[in-house]
């Protein structure tokens, strides 16, 4: 890592198709360059973070997740979260998006802390492809 006027550069790895899906996305964005479409990015990371650390505030939202049907058990494990955050889960949509891929979309009601423990764990599920929340304030 090196800090230059005010910059700081550094190097992180990441899958090629990953980064192949990045630069279409900015490229179609109109940014100009990748380290102003990563900042962004980052910044937006961050204040996605930050919000959700308010713990008591009550908030309504959509956590909406891709996974894949062939991973054993993983589908059980969702449906078996849903059942224990039952306080915060409004209702459910399931997509099915191909023969071995499903998107969920899970409309939620309550405490920040309990609704981010629930999203929480539905990311860290091997076979979870991505998961976004987008959270409403009251
Ligand atoms: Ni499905």
């Amino acid at each position: 890592m090196s800090t230059r006027k005010g910059v700081v550069r550094f190097s992180i790895s990441l899958p090629p198709k990953l980064v192949n899906e990045f630069d279409e996305a900015w490229k179609s964005m109109g940014y100009d360059n990748r380290s102003k479409a990563a900042h962004d990015a980052f910044r937006s990371f961050i204040s996605e973070h930050k919000w959700t650390r308010e713990e008591a505030e009550e908030i309504v939202g959509a956590i909406v997740l891709v996974y894949y049907l062939d991973k054993p058990g993983l589908l059980n494990e969702i449906i078996r979260l849903q059942h224990e955050f039952e306080s915060v889960v409004s209702s459910v949509m399931h997509v099915h998006l191909a023969k071995d891929k499903c998107l969920e979309l899970i409309a939620v009601k309550g405490k920040v802390g309990k609704v981010r423990e629930l999203s929480q764990e539905l990311a860290a599920k091997k076979g979870v492809k991505q998961l976004k929340f987008a959270a409403i304030a009251l």
